[in-house]
């Protein structure tokens, strides 16, 4: 069976290229999706790409990966800082996920170094930007044992 993995993002990461580009680098949300197909042909592996600005969704999303995905990238957004539900969700699904961010959340405000997702997390990759999407698919296909 091929190996996938779901590439998760939440809240306001659509708006990549524009946003915030001092932050969070020049690269748009569909750059980031090319550079990860691009990756996922050349290891032979699935990837699907997701996005949504809605909590709910995104535990709907986790949810549905259960039997369908080998793994999960979630970058959770702001949710990252809030989301007790994401937290379960993570927890109930027993799909290894590896926690992404862009920027270097310990090094920004207070409030940032908080992670719900950190402790149900296999890691964490952070402060890398867009470089941190291909860094986080050979760190998870390393953790499930498909590394090539
Ligand atoms: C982010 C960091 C979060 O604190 C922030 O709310 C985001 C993006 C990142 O990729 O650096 O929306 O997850």
């Amino acid at each position: 069976m091929t190996c996938s993995i779901l590439i998760l993002n939440g809240p306001n990461l659509n708006l990549l290229g524009t946003r915030q580009p001092e932050v969070y680098g020049p690269t748009t949300l569909a750059d980031i999706e090319a550079l990860c197909a691009a990756k996922a042909d050349t290891l032979g592996i699935n990837v699907v790409f997701a996005q949504s600005n809605h909590e709910g969704e995104l535990v709907d999303m986790l949810h549905a990966a259960r039997g369908v995905h080998h793994g999960i990238i979630l970058n959770a957004g702001a949710y990252t800082h809030t989301s007790v539900a994401l937290m379960d969700a993570i927890s109930s699904i027993m799909v290894p996920v590896i926690e992404l961010h862009l920027s270097n959340i310990h090094a920004r405000e207070e409030f940032r170094k908080k992670s719900f997702i950190a402790p149900v997390a296999v890691g964490q990759i952070c402060g890398f930007g867009a470089a941190g999407y291909p860094l986080a698919i050979d760190a998870i296909l390393s953790y499930i044992g498909e590394a090539k």
